[in-house]
């Protein structure tokens, strides 16, 4: 059975947004017509999960935040204490206990240029909250989920966390057409390089845990360093960071996908064909529990 605290809900959905210093209803937040994010995609965003109040991996997320927007060269819309104390007032605001808050710095609103001006406008902060789907995360934890591979056509930056998601989001419609929850992102040479949302994990058949090597290839998941770190510290069999292909995958004995939405969740089928017996793999169940601990998630 997944953590109770994976499993529960008990919030209303919330509806208010936060832009630039004011709290505002979603009907009635908006940025400006020519804000960089809305007309170039000059933006990134992080992603943490809400339990019982708290944001998980916080420091980590305002970490990766920091670095995406110093690679672009956009500095940081306000301190590390004021943006807690938004986050906070956000999940205070929008009453959910269990849920997934958004933030989003787009470079500002400028005059519409490729190339923004020298001294840059000041950087548009956005926050948005939803209730997670519990329910549907359960179901997930104890059926397992089918991912698709499809091709990664994405460009050569994907270490920053940026909104420009068009390749990701079609990949994840292709994998939907075809039966999958998640699409498996696949190199030119034959490698798996992550999912669509989330990190690639297998357990191979000689034992080794194994994800994607860090690169500019991928995104370097929070929860992917944090299950890597709970993982070594239980001694979890041979924890590496390398590349499988595609092949490895199919004839691995288990595979997850990992992110902050929902921890390790089982891949029980790629393209059709059934990961060892077709069922959640204990490793998987049990690397999901050792990331909750290491996260402070109470069972
Ligand atoms: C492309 C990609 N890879 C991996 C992840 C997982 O990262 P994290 O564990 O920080 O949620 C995400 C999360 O949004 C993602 O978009």
């Amino acid at each position: 059975m997944p953590d109770k605290k994976w499993s529960e809900s008990r919030a209303p959905a919330g509806r208010i947004a936060y832009v630039n210093g004011r709290y505002l209803p979603h009907g009635q937040a908006g940025v400006h017509i020519e804000d960089r994010g809305l007309q170039l995609g000059d933006s990134i965003y992080e992603v943490t999960n809400v339990l019982d109040g708290v944001p998980i991996d916080e420091a980590a997320h305002l970490d990766r935040m920091e670095r995406s927007l110093g690679e672009l060269g956009i500095a940081m819309p306000m301190g590390r204490a004021a943006l807690k104390l938004v986050m906070r007032e956000m999940i205070a605001r929008n009453r959910i206990r269990n849920g997934l808050l958004y933030l989003q710095v787009t470079r500002g609103a400028a005059r519409r240029d490729h190339v923004p001006p020298k001294d840059g406008p000041r950087p548009t902060l956005i926050m948005t909250m939803r209730t997670q789907d519990m329910a549907g995360l359960a179901s997930r934890m104890e059926k397992g989920i089918a991912v698709v591979t499809v091709p990664d056509q994405r460009w050569a930056r994907c270490d920053i966390k940026t909104v420009q998601l068009l390749p990701n989001l079609m990949a994840k419609q292709a994998a939907k057409a075809r039966g999958g929850a998640e699409a498996w992102l696949v190199d030119k040479d034959g490698f798996v390089t992550e999912g669509a949302s989330t990190n690639a994990w297998i357990v191979a058949q000689n034992g080794d845990v194994a994800t994607r090597d860090l690169s500019n290839a991928i995104l370097a998941g929070v929860t992917r360093r944090i299950i890597l770190e709970a993982a070594s510290e239980a001694g979890v069999n041979k924890v590496v960071e390398r590349k499988f292909t595609v092949a490895e995958a199919l004839a691995a004995r288990e595979a997850f996908i990992s992110s902050a939405t929902g921890a390790a969740v089982p891949v029980v089928v790629i393209d059709g064909q059934k990961i060892g017996d077709g069922a959640p793999g204990p490793l998987t169940r049990r690397i999901h529990k050792l990331y909750a601990c290491k996260a402070g998630i109470k069972s």
